[in-house]
């Protein structure tokens, strides 16, 4: 069965250039099973058209509140009843503002009022109205009320600024909705899993460091809270939004992430190491910035290895069900068996970062599972399907070892 089949959801889209990535939000939910109807605000329609709304969900879309027809039709106290869901998308500064204080002068002011259904936000905005005090003391309040606030993310924006304030894209928003009304197989087990890159400090100014984007281990935290657990991210620097109610630790350096993931791992169930970490860190940190000088041709930096993280784990007396990652370029089944050995794994997720389209930095990922005893392939698809795949079979394992 679907997901979503049988679920009423209503989508509020308010006045946000990101509205134009509506109808395909109402698509991919319908696909789920859902049904949508859409409100649309005043300044909505600026951005898209209530036709085109209506073409893909199937319903007339609301969006007057004092029109006897529409009220005939479906009024706002009637949708406001018939929603299991409201989610507002893109809601914008304004919306947020106005839902905070309970203004109730449009239509979608007055359902957010009548509705019993869970209320979920996605903001979409300016990063500077974003982080603007007001902002955030708004969604602050929102999320004391019980909302759920999704996202929103980072990167370019419409306006050519950069930072937060993207919503999420629509496979993001899909999962937040299904995560609501998925089976919580995975209630009471609390998952540890690293993830994005670590520095490793040369001087006050520089590091090394590497291309890991955090997305994979990202996807996995969601895909394991969306399947109840309780989710703790161990987290290098990453430009990524964190997923609702995950508790997030960052980190910067592999000895930081090695000391939190012992200490996390003692009461966890499962633990996943998905960070890509610094084999070697620099010796001796330089106190201050390295200078360049003109006889100086060469500079030599001493490394010294970083301890296992995953290894140290798998080493625990109580150890939790651990599972590594091996990005491989070659002889992918080979490396990845023997690390699941030698680290005393109970999985190992091999990827070939040699082919295009997958791996590191890139938004689609292909896995092989091994166990000692089983192997799963995982087709090429979004990082988020891969991790709820990786969770189900992770899932399965536990399930069989009890
Ligand atoms: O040995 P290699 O780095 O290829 O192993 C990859 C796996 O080991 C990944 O799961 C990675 O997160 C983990 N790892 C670790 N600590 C290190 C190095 C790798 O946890 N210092």
């Amino acid at each position: 069965m679907q997901i979503l089949q049988g679920k009423k959801i209503v989508l509020g889209i308010t006045g946000g250039i990101a509205a134009y990535k509506m109808p395909e939000l109402v698509r991919r939910l319908i696909d789920q099973g859902a049904e949508v109807r859409v409100v649309m605000t005043e300044s909505a329609k600026a951005f898209i058209t209530p036709l085109t709304l209506q073409a893909v969900s199937g319903n007339s879309v609301s969006d007057t509140l004092l029109d006897t027809e529409a009220e005939r039709a479906m009024g706002h106290i009637a949708l406001a009843k018939w929603a299991d869901l409201l989610l507002i998308a893109p809601a914008s500064a304004n919306s947020i503002a106005n839902i905070t204080h309970g203004l109730a002068n449009d239509l979608l002011g007055t359902i957010v009022l009548a509705t019993n259904a869970t209320i979920a936000i996605a903001p979409a905005m300016n990063q500077q109205m974003w982080h603007a005090e007001i902002t955030q003391e708004n969604i602050q309040k929102l999320k004391n009320r019980g909302m759920h606030i999704w996202g929103p993310g980072q990167g370019e924006q419409a306006c050519g600024d950069v930072g937060f304030g993207r919503l999420l894209e629509v496979p993001e928003l899909v999962d937040q909705v299904c995560g609501l009304y998925q089976e919580k197989k995975l209630l009471n087990q609390h998952w540890v899993i690293t993830a994005g890159p670590t520095r490793e400090a040369i001087d006050p100014v520089r590091y090394i460091s590497n291309h890991s984007s955090g997305k994979m281990g990202y996807s996995i935290a969601q895909a394991a809270l969306n399947a109840g657990a309780k989710v703790t991210l161990i987290s290098g620097p990453v430009n990524l939004s964190t997923p609702e109610t995950v508790e997030l630790i960052k980190v910067t350096s592999a000895e930081q992430m090695h000391q939190e993931a012992i200490k996390q791992a003692k009461n966890a169930d499962v633990f996943v190491a998905c960070a890509a970490v610094a084999d070697y860190r620099v010796a001796e940190i330089a106190e201050q910035k390295i200078k360049k000088t003109a006889d100086n041709h060469h500079l030599q930096i001493n490394l010294v290895k970083n301890p296992d993280i995953v290894a140290d784990v798998a080493a625990l007396a109580d150890k939790p069900f651990t599972v590594g990652f091996a990005a491989e370029t070659q002889d992918v089944e080979h490396y990845a068996l023997d690390k699941l050995k030698r680290k005393n794994l109970d999985l190992i997720a091999a990827n070939n970062v040699a082919l295009s389209g997958q791996g590191f930095n890139s938004d689609n990922n292909a896995l092989t599972v091994f166990s000692a005893t089983s192997q799963h392939d995982i087709s090429l698809m979004s990082k988020s399907d891969v991790a709820k795949k990786l969770v189900d079979i992770i899932a399965e394992q536990l399930d069989e070892k009890h």
